[in-house]
């Protein structure tokens, strides 16, 4: 019989991502100095910073988006040397930005699918055409593993909510993103209710065994939701927390360096 154990509980032991000792320049300006960080199978992880605390660049290395100047990035345990985003999706990391990233006017499931359509060959021959039916099909599975609920994969994404979009945005990630997804300020556009509705939907992709590195400056919800958090401080990570063990006015002294200079030590 099938050891079905192993397939829907991967080794939590064994890092999905591993960020090792990674450097990174613009210019004269360090941004990231020797930061690493793995990132387990099912974890939500919280990456905060000030503003310029070097962030949305750990995130872009991650993404493909950016190189390091120095250090490695490993999946499952192998060094992968990134050079753009589509080498990093093929690679299963998916990224979500503020900005999400998606066409209004199109459908939601032409959303999902947007640049990876499915064809298949038929009487056009080499051109193929567009799935459609497989494509509406396999979006509404999608949303469901997410358990985002949206009357009709047809309707037009610039006819949905805010939190609908985000669910969207998120939803094909989740599609695409076999191995982790990134979030870098998911939520800093939407109201306090559907925030709310974008926790639980990144609870919904972490119980999927799909780990989550969340970027955001709501300290609420990152303590409510992380299983671990991240602190950086000029580019260097200065703590790694466990919500259960620090409440958020510790995560702030962090953040802003108060408790660097108290010399408190984590870890
Ligand atoms: N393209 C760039 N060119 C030069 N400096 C940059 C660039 N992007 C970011 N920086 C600098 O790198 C540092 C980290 O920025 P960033 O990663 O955006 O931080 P965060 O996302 O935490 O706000 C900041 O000092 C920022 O000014
Ligand atoms: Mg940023």
């Amino acid at each position: 019989m099938e050891d079905q154990g192993t397939a829907k509980h991967p080794d939590r032991t064994a890092p999905v991502i591993e960020v090792h000792n990674i450097s990174k320049r613009y210019g004269s300006v360090q941004a990231l100095r020797d930061v690493s960080l793995s990132i387990y199978p099912g974890e939500i992880v919280g990456l905060v910073g000030d503003n310029g605390a070097g962030k949305s660049t750990l995130v872009n290395i991650i993404a493909g988006a950016l190189q390091a100047t120095s250090g490695e990035l490993r999946i499952d345990g192998r060094p992968v040397h990134l050079k753009s985003p589509t080498d990093a999706r093929a690679a299963g990391i998916e990224t979500v930005y503020q900005d999400l990233a998606l066409a209004p006017d199109l459908s939601i499931w032409a959303n999902i699918f947007l640049g990876r359509e499915r064809t298949r060959s038929g009487p056009l021959g080499w051109l193929g055409w567009l799935d459609r039916k497989t494509m509406m099909r396999e979006t509404i599975e999608d949303l469901e593993r997410t358990r985002i609920r949206i009357s009709s994969v047809a309707a037009r994404v610039g006819r949905l909510s805010g939190g609908q979009r985000q669910a969207v945005a998120v939803g094909r990630a989740v599609a695409w993103g076999s191995r982790v997804v990134l979030m870098d300020e998911p939520t800093a556009a939407l109201g306090v209710e559907q925030q709310a509705r974008v926790g639980e939907l990144i609870r919904n992709v972490a119980s999927q065994d799909i780990p989550v590195l969340l970027i955001s400056h709501n300290l609420p919800q990152v303590h409510a939701i992380c299983d671990r958090i991240v602190v950086l401080f000029h580019g260097r990570v200065i703590a790694e927390l466990a919500p259960s063990e620090a409440p958020v006015e510790e995560i702030v002294s962090w953040i802003t360096g108060a408790a660097l200079l108290a010399g408190r030590e984590t870890k």
